[in-house]
């Protein structure tokens, strides 16, 4: 049976995989926004905690369907004496209910500037092992005017998922959200995606790069890579609409990292309702650092 315990033993271990990390260079941009998780504890308070089942006043389970609870416990988010984020979802063996994080940035002026480009990254580490249906991590953005025209926005506040991985299998999503939901130029509520395999119980590097070099936005860009490989990308002449590309690219965001359990992304890929009653409390997802950059 699983404990808190072990799995501290199984971080400490990554731990030693993982020492000596460095929030790289990127030739050509400025280092504009990082954070290290270098104050063991709680988050800087550069972040917010989103707490419980839906933000005040907005749709429940998140609007996705996801059925746990967020909490500021130290057993669900915190910050490793070495220097990593984790968030870790946890079945109360009482109740049966789940909780896990999800913080978002306070600051919600990531922006790519007219005539640059933007780079956002992280290095994060999927658990393997387990029973992990259900499972579903992720780092993303959304719009700044989501926050401020309250819940009524989305999807055409705009959306990036950056990384999402769910029910431990070896692969994470790239997708886009905008437009109108359903439907519209970003086929809502599925939006835009792509894949790539990837290897768990490593760090790996999930990066999106907004390209505004060109003022013709047909031919602007959005990139996803992992590991610095190309893996999806979408063009202004894929969405079509130059208001709509507008709201996705030109305006600025906020960044999230969360472990959400079941709801529709997961129970889709599982094609089964998630999670189960065998999936494996203590599964989530460590961060190693976050960096924005601009030019
Ligand atoms: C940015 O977009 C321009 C115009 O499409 C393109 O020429 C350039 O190669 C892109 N940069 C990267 C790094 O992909
Ligand atoms: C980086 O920042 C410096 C100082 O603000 C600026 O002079 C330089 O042009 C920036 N570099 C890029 C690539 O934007």
């Amino acid at each position: 049976m699983w404990t808190f315990a072990s799995f501290v033993t199984f971080s400490s271990l990554i731990t030693l995989v993982s020492a000596g990390y460095k929030i790289p260079q990127r030739s050509g941009f400025n280092l504009t926004w990082s954070d290290t998780f270098s104050q063991p504890g709680s988050v800087s308070s550069e972040w917010q905690y989103d707490i419980g089942t839906s933000y005040p006043g907005g749709p429940l389970n998140w609007g996705t369907g996801e059925v746990q609870r967020y909490t500021t416990n130290a057993q669900n988010i915190y910050i490793s004496p070495n220097k990593q984020l984790n968030i870790i979802p946890l079945r109360n063996p009482r109740t049966g209910e789940w909780t896990s994080g999800r913080i978002e940035t306070v600051r919600d002026g990531f922006k790519c500037q007219a005539g640059g480009e933007m780079i956002i990254e992280s290095r994060i580490l999927l658990p393997r092992g387990g029973r992990q249906e259900g499972v579903w991590a992720a780092f993303w953005a959304m719009g700044r005017r989501f926050r401020r025209k309250g819940n009524d926005g989305w999807p055409m506040t705009g959306e990036w998922d950056i990384m999402e991985a769910a029910n431990g299998e070896d692969m994470v999503l790239g997708t886009v959200h905008c437009g109108v939901n359903p439907g519209g130029p970003c086929n809502e509520p599925n939006g835009i995606g792509g894949t790539t395999s990837i290897v768990r119980g490593i760090f790996n590097t999930y990066s999106l790069r907004v390209n505004r070099t060109l003022g013709d936005w047909q031919k602007q860009s959005l990139t996803w890579s992992m590991n610095g490989v190309e893996y999806h990308r979408i063009r202004g002449f894929d969405i079509g609409d130059s208001e709509t590309w507008a709201s996705l690219v030109h305006e600025p965001f906020f960044l999230i990292f969360n472990v959400a359990m079941g709801g529709g992304f997961p129970n889709a890929w599982a094609r089964k309702d998630t999670p189960t009653a065998e999936t494996t409390p203590g599964y989530g997802m460590l961060v190693d650092w976050v960096a924005v950059y601009n030019t």
